[in-house]
């Protein structure tokens, strides 16, 4: 059985890069949906019915687990999944999603205000400020050391266009980075999440603007450190993984991805761009098979 990983599009191949850094024993399916792409901006019934095809074909390829990297289909479809879906259809595998773990290691890092900026979607849900409260610990007595977080949201559509076109060094997108942070900035946010696939790839940027005070989470490593931990703690799932009889993570990394039989790719569209961008965000050699969600 095999770690399924699903995104609205390929930027969740940078998830699972990180992902298979820390754990490069597994087998893995990547999914993305770039037929469809983008998410960021469709309906949450839109989002579910997309989400739902895609959970689904991933376990007909004998996924055990599934990390739903998408942000957007994290708040906006997760819930339903988990509590309705995955009961009726498969109620001995799992779905996961980027957003808990994130909000996990923010409220531990986190001084007082937490900034969160992701696609229009993602912030419109509200998904991140009620993660956050679910797991900030609440003081006890009240007045105790840790105040209550405070969080900032700030949608950033323009950003995804201009990572894809490989914009991502241009004056004009920084221009444009800036003007979306200014308010966190101003506001003194003292942890920033980036809640969107694609946002690690402008992590020096972000970093260099928000200043030393801030810490800049990167989502693909907390990710790929929290299901880590998940498998170590949960064996009746980690057990039935295959894994790769010896391989060094190390090794593997440094081959073509051509040459790593144990992760196979989907995607629900094919072209120059898409292939370029795979190359880019994954490695070299990487070979998509196209198939149609239904
Ligand atoms: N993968 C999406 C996310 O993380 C970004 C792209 C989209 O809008 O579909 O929110």
């Amino acid at each position: 059985m095999r770690i399924g990983i699903f995104d609205s599009g390929l930027g969740g191949l940078i998830i699972l890069k990180e992902i298979v850094k820390k754990l490069p024993q597994y087998d893995y399916i990547y999914l993305g949906d770039n037929a469809r792409t983008p998410y960021g901006n469709r309906s949450q019934d839109v989002i579910y019915k997309f989400t739902e095809q895609a959970v689904n074909f991933l376990f007909k390829q004998d996924c055990e687990l599934i990390i739903i990297a998408c942000n957007t289909a994290s708040a906006k479809a997760l819930r339903k999944i988990q509590q309705e879906w995955l009961l009726q259809n498969y109620p001995d595998r799992r779905v996961l999603g980027v957003i808990r773990p994130v909000v996990e290691k923010a409220v531990l890092v986190a001084k007082n205000k937490i900034g969160v900026i992701g696609t229009k979607g993602t912030i419109n849900s509200q998904a991140y400020i009620r993660e956050i409260e679910k797991f900030t610990p609440k003081a006890d007595p009240p007045q105790a050391e840790k105040p209550q977080l405070e969080v900032l949201q700030q949608a950033c559509p323009l950003l995804i266009p201009l990572i894809e076109e490989g914009w991502e060094n241009r004056p004009e997108t920084k221009k444009i980075l800036r003007y979306y942070l200014r308010p966190l900035k101003l506001a003194k946010v003292d942890t920033l999440i980036l809640g969107c696939t694609h946002y690690p790839i402008l992590l020096k940027e972000v970093k260099g603007i928000m200043g030393i005070q801030t810490k800049v989470l990167n989502s693909g490593e907390i990710v790929a450190e929290s299901l880590a931990d998940y498998l170590a703690r949960h064996n009746e799932i980690e057990s039935k993984l295959d894994k790769a009889a010896s391989v060094d993570g190390s090794t593997m990394l440094t081959m073509t991805t051509s040459a790593v039989p144990n992760i196979k790719f989907f995607v629900t569209d094919l072209s120059e761009l898409y292939q370029e961008l795979g190359e880019k965000w994954f490695g070299k050699g990487i070979e998509f098979e196209k198939i149609e969600l239904k």
